[in-house]
């Protein structure tokens, strides 16, 4: 009997070392410590073996089972091992790979500059008022006093809704809407807003801008107040060594009225390119309240005086930043915008 457990030990020991996969494995437990394996089987034969030897041979069975069940433990746990390793590699994320890049998003210089524009005039006491940009006639140009077939109306032609609605072509009509509101109290308002135009599109019109309207109304205001305010405007904006000039011009609404220039920071004024030789750059219209406008919205022109201004807000980002062409602003050209993130 000693013989034929040791052979059996050896054939189990050689079929477990050979065994390459789990069910073969399974297949050698079964075969040599099931119940009805060969080496359970000698137990039966336990009775033909004299008592002496009894203790002996039951020791060496169980000895060779469990030699049999570690060989297989070891087995076992080195496939598991090895199909974890396999694991590992399959499921690998390699996290030294470059991240995908996320661009961040960058504010159009219209923004930077209208709000720069607004912080400067909120900094000075003034509110930001909102008007309609569906306008009726009656405050883009009654009020405003440019009546009907008032030639002045050919200057700001626009899209009608219907004959009595119209998109708006200013910022002024907030003027007659913020006098109606302030009830013949002193007003320091600014408005920016989009307004439109049947003005051709080239490099420095588009059919569709944006403006800031201003106006101050109190008692005793000159035009030397709205050269002082549009002086300290420009300055800040443009820096400290710019000086402005205003040229005497018309709109129906003030009286008198100026166009305000700006020197060129290109050339400091001698005359250049971008100024066309003269030194200076137009930014803005402004003027003093016309009495008529003034008394329309309720204010009695013999006490009550202002002034009022409207700057084009894409005309003066493309000065700040030396743009070659309005149309750029509404192109979404992601090379031009980039230029505008910060470093
Ligand atoms: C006006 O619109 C007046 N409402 C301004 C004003 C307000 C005068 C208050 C007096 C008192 P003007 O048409 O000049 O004026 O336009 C003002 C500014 O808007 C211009 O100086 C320019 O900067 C800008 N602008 C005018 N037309 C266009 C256009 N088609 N495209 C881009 N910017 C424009």
């Amino acid at each position: 009997m000693e013989e034929k457990i040791g052979l059996i030990l050896n054939e189990a020991l050689d079929a477990i070392y050979k065994a390459d996969t789990d069910i073969a494995l399974i297949e050698a437990r079964n075969k040599y410590l099931s119940k009805k394996s060969e080496l359970m089987g000698l137990f039966g034969q336990m009775k033909d073996v004299p008592s002496d030897k009894k203790a002996v041979y039951g020791q060496l069975i169980n000895d060779a089972r469990s030699k049999i069940d570690s060989a297989l433990m070891q087995k076992k746990v080195k496939f598991d091992q090895e199909a974890l390793q396999k694991r590992f590699i399959a499921e690998k994320i390699d996290i030294s790979l470059p991240a995908s890049s996320e661009d961040p998003g960058v504010r159009n210089p219209y923004y930077i500059i209208r709000d720069e524009m607004v912080a400067i005039f909120l900094a000075l006491g003034y509110e930001v008022a909102e008007g309609p940009e569906v306008e009726s006639d009656h405050y883009n140009f009654e009020l405003l006093n440019i009546p009907k077939d008032h030639p002045a109306r050919d200057m700001q032609d626009t899209f009608y809704i219907d004959p009595a609605t119209l998109l708006r072509t200013h910022t002024s009509p907030v003027q007659a809407r913020s006098m109606e509101k302030a009830q013949g109290t002193p007003i320091r308002m600014i408005c920016p807003g989009k307004v439109y135009r049947r003005d051709d599109d080239d490099a420095t019109h588009s059919h569709q801008f944006a403006q800031v309207e201003g106006l101050l109304i109190d008692k005793n205001i000159n035009l030397g107040h709205l050269q002082a305010t549009l002086s300290l405007f420009v300055r800040k904006l443009f820096g400290e060594k710019r000086e402005i000039r205003l040229r005497s011009s018309y709109f129906p609404f003030t009286e008198p009225s100026v166009e305000v220039d700006v020197s060129c920071a290109e050339c400091g004024g001698k005359g250049c390119s971008m100024c066309k030789g003269s030194g200076w750059i137009e930014i803005l219209g402004a003027g003093m309240v016309h009495p008529n406008v003034l008394r329309m919205s309720g204010y009695d022109p013999d006490v009550w005086s202002g002034f009022a201004f409207g700057v084009g807000i894409e005309r003066v980002a493309m000065l700040r930043y030396g743009i070659d062409d309005i149309r750029r602003f509404y192109q979404n050209d992601i090379r031009f915008i980039k230029q505008f993130m910060k470093g």
